[in-house]
């Protein structure tokens, strides 16, 4: 049976659009029978500590940390790696905030993604991703519509497949919209974005 995760980002609860179809694509899996079981991680009713010095210097230990205090401060950080290393399928969703990802998942990814953890340097200089054999399903938000941007103005996606494949080694991401949303969307049918899932 395969386990998910589910990562939901946006701070406004139950009308969220990213939320709502991050939930369908969750439901279309489990429907499937692809997942059978599923972890959720909210961001918002659990916001990811910021980064500051000292955590820094636990990240770069490369080594267990030994001290009480050390534990602590890598409590999240443990936490959302092991919630990926056990997971098979990640379901990640964000709304476009400023044309970037919501600000509690640019602060989960720099938890995530630790070196000599999350990936490792080889001699020749070049990195090597931990996580192979992972998928990631990826449900953004947005208010505008990406037809209507000047070229070269799609930041989510491209961020997060830069991301997960250079210090994560998962590559295999699939990507689903909702947009124009703040136009309203009375009549939006989740069922139809995912048609080929
Ligand atoms: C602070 C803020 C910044 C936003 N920036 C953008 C933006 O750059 N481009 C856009 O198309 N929509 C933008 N929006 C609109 C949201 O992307 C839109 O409301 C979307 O539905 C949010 O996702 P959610 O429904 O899951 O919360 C912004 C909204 C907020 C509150």
């Amino acid at each position: 049976m395969k386990r998910a995760l589910h990562i939901t980002s946006s701070a406004r609860g139950a009308q969220s659009y990213s939320r709502g179809l991050s939930s369908a694509i969750i439901k279309k899996l489990t429907d499937k029978k692809e997942i059978g079981i599923v972890v959720e991680r909210d961001l918002i009713r659990l916001p990811p500590p910021f980064l500051d010095e000292k955590l820094i210097g636990e990240f770069y230990k490369h080594a267990d940390p030994v001290s009480d205090e050390g534990r602590h401060l890598l409590n999240y950080a443990d936490a959302i790696f092991s919630e990926i290393d056990q997971a098979d399928i990640i379901v990640i969703s964000t709304p476009m905030h400023n044309l970037g990802v919501s600000a509690p998942l640019k602060a989960w990814l720099d938890q995530l993604v630790r070196v000599g953890l999350t990936y490792h340097f080889n001699e020749d200089g070049s990195r090597t991703g931990r996580f192979q054999n992972k998928k990631v399903y990826l449900a953004i938000a947005s208010g505008g519509k990406q037809a209507f941007w000047p070229e070269g103005y799609e930041f989510i996606e491209s961020y997060i497949k830069a991301v997960f494949s250079a210090y994560t080694g998962i590559t295999d991401i699939s990507t689903y919209r909702v947009e124009g949303t703040a136009m309203g969307l009375p009549e939006l049918d989740y069922t139809e974005i995912l048609q080929n899932l």
